[in-house]
């Protein structure tokens, strides 16, 4: 079983500056042909918010119409750049999404790696916090499937990551979180999007990561500098792969749009110790 995570699309309308400037719209047409022609094919996509710019209605209808050429199910979850109103008004074909109540939280069963999808959504801020009802949904949820490997995907991560302009706008309810997770060891990974970079932590008996995004990434300045840069870095999606009980759940960095000649260097019995790479082999 395959679980593809996107994140951080960022769309916005057509002729913004989000599309001017930083081309997200047209980041996120390639993402969604690079889900499609990935062999195996994921079983599903999971979006990690920022899924627009503004949380506007028009721009989750141009989300929609954007995803729909995806060939998997795709699973949403609201971040600092959402609305949640809008969010299920415009996806209300989205089974999954609950109709009401405060929080987007929801969980998928239908396959062996079972999906907990958290809300770190607090309105008019760009930080997250989970509360002691989002949490204590998440441990209602985790007490009643002990034996079912699971992976939580929510926006903010759960740790500092070093870039202190990001971890100005963390998440609030780290220790509270780290409570729950720690009583429930069927907990494979917690996947988390915002920070548009790849990162991963330890974090109470799991392991948490940070997924790049399908646009621009943030530009890496570990330096105490408050500066928030973007930088054209190689779009990426990950894949986290269910290889069953006994090998676990692995993560795997997918570049998108960056075209890499493969060299065959073993044909799946013997080394081709004759061979040579393609033309374009190497980047200019
Ligand atoms: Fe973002
Ligand atoms: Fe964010």
């Amino acid at each position: 079983m395959i679980i593809a995570q996107i994140t951080d699309m960022h769309l916005s309308t057509a002729g913004s500056r989000n599309d001017r400037l930083l081309r997200t719209a047209a980041h996120l047409e390639r993402a969604v042909t690079h889900l499609n022609a990935l062999r195996p094919r994921p079983d599903a996509v999971i979006a990690t918010g920022d899924l627009s710019e503004h949380g506007r209605v028009e721009e989750y209808e141009r989300l929609r119409a954007m995803l729909e050429p995806l060939a998997m199910p795709a699973y949403l979850i609201p971040s600092n750049h959402d609305d949640r109103e809008n969010l299920r008004r415009v996806f209300d074909h989205h089974r999954y999404l609950p109709r009401d109540g405060s929080f987007i939280q929801y969980t998928v069963e239908e396959w062996p790696l079972r999906l907990v999808a958290l809300d770190t959504l607090v309105p008019g801020e760009n930080g997250g916090r989970l509360c002691a009802s989002r949490l204590a949904w998440l441990e209602a949820r985790l007490t009643e499937a002990p034996e079912r490997p699971t992976l939580i995907f929510m926006h903010h991560p759960p740790f500092a990551t070093g870039i202190i302009s990001m971890d100005g706008m963390g998440l609030d309810g780290i220790e509270a979180l780290a409570a729950v997770i720690r009583h429930h060891p069927q907990v494979e990974r917690i996947v988390c999007g915002h920070v548009h970079r790849p990162i991963l932590r330890r974090f109470a008996g799991t392991v948490a990561c940070t997924c790049p995004a399908t646009a621009h990434q943030l530009a890496l300045d570990l330096p105490p500098e408050g500066r928030l840069a973007v930088v054209m870095e190689p779009p990426a999606c990950m894949l986290h792969v269910w290889l069953g009980e006994r090998e676990g759940l692995v993560t795997h960095v997918s570049l998108i749009g960056t075209r890499h000649p493969a060299f065959t260097v073993f044909d799946g019995s013997r080394w081709l110790k004759d061979a040579v790479p393609p033309a374009d082999f190497h980047p200019n």
